[in-house]
């Protein structure tokens, strides 16, 4: 089981490189901000990194709350007027406590919600406060040949998984995309992974290291990932 303190520790380390090896998290941020619909005025984001989902909202907010455990992401974020950049564990019992009583016209959330400790929970809370959400997440199938050959299970939710927790909450509307992202070498490859803050579950020692290298033969990595708006019709 990969730990929160962990998971903070990873995008801690690879913060100041992490801008140079998040493309699909750039492809998919642009897709929540096109699904985010009647630009609203009240926004909480969670697991804002540098802030690649408010540097595309182009419409005047009132208010916008950025949530982070992140200090160097919450430091790369922009700073604005209306703008609040929050330290905090999205899990957080005395974050969620606070959270309770706020209210927004949407949540939104890109490349990040998969690493919650406990979703049900928060999901709980979202619905509450507020009646619309646009968030994209890592399913289990993101680096499914890595975890074939390590016979490791991913520390992610498999996409049904994710889908009967909102389900629970909210009507929401589903659409799953597959990505393959190729590389030159096998080397790129695991650099990728090392560095762009979606490898916390991937542990290996040496042998399986040396096993995985061994036997991935494919000059690309795939990611799953899956969209969740609440549908508005
Ligand atoms: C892959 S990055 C995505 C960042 C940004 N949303 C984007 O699209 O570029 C995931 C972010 O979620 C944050 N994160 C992960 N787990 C978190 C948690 N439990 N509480 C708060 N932030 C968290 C990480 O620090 C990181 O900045």
């Amino acid at each position: 089981m990969t730990t929160s303190n962990q998971i903070q520790n990873s995008f801690d380390k690879k913060a100041n490189i992490y801008e140079n090896f998040n493309i699909i998290q750039k492809i998919v941020s642009k897709a929540v901000v096109r699904d985010i619909k009647n630009e609203p005025k009240k926004i909480l984001e969670l697991g804002c990194g540098s802030g690649q989902i408010y540097k595309q909202i182009h419409w005047e907010i009132k208010q916008y709350k950025a949530v982070d455990f992140s200090q160097i992401m919450c430091d790369q974020h922009p700073k604005d007027k209306n703008l609040q950049v929050v330290l905090a564990n999205f899990d957080d019992t005395n974050f969620l406590k606070i959270l309770k009583n706020e209210r927004y016209d949407y949540v939104v959330s890109s490349s990040a919600l998969q690493w919650s400790n406990n979703i049900d929970n928060l999901l709980k809370i979202l619905q509450k406060i507020s009646p619309n959400i646009a968030i994209a997440m890592f399913t289990s199938n993101t680096f499914k040949n890595i975890f074939d050959i390590t016979k490791k299970i991913s520390p992610i939710l498999d996409k049904n998984s994710i889908k009967k927790r909102f389900d629970k909450y909210f009507l929401c509307e589903y659409e799953t995309h597959n990505y393959k992202l190729k590389f030159e070498n096998k080397k790129d490859i695991f650099r990728f992974i090392k560095n762009s803050g979606v490898s916390a579950g991937v542990k290996l020692n040496f042998i399986e290291a040396k096993n995985l290298w061994q036997n991935y033969d494919k000059d690309y990595l795939q990611f799953e990932v899956i969209y969740i708006n609440t549908n508005t019709k």
